[in-house]
């Protein structure tokens, strides 16, 4: 499971490459509904995936300062060593990889401002 804080400046930058994206908007349910938005996530700045690649299971690799190596013009992201799937910064797969989808939110929410639970959705939500 992932947790991974997400500055500003790259929430920015998350709209600017959704052409390179095989499903930019979240269409297929790999996430809970109250994450299928422009950040896959509850709190913007907070990303709370799976991490297990899509295409066959492997654990992708956090590139959060060479992933320009993987896609040009985009600065972080994930990249699966076993067959070069490529992944942004809100789980979501890049075009021309083998893995079909994004990668899976799972259901979450927060007990209090700074501890998340992760398995669960909220009782009543
Ligand atoms: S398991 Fe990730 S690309 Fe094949």
């Amino acid at each position: 499971m992932w947790v991974v804080r997400r500055p500003q400046e790259l929430l920015d930058a998350l709209p600017q490459h959704d052409n390179q994206l095989r499903d930019p908007n979240s269409d297929e349910p790999q996430q809970p509904e109250y994450a299928q938005n422009a950040y896959r996530s509850v709190k913007p700045e907070i990303f709370v995936a799976v991490g297990l690649c899509t295409h066959l299971g492997c654990s992708p690799t956090y590139l959060p300062d060479s992933f320009g190596e993987q896609v040009q013009g985009v600065s972080s992201g994930f990249f699966c060593p076993c067959h070069g799937s490529k992944f942004d910064m809100a789980g979501r797969v890049f075009q021309g990889v083998p893995a079909p989808l994004n990668l899976v939110i799972p259901p979450y929410y927060y007990v209090n401002d700074t501890t998340v639970l992760v398995g669960a959705d909220k009782e009543g939500a």
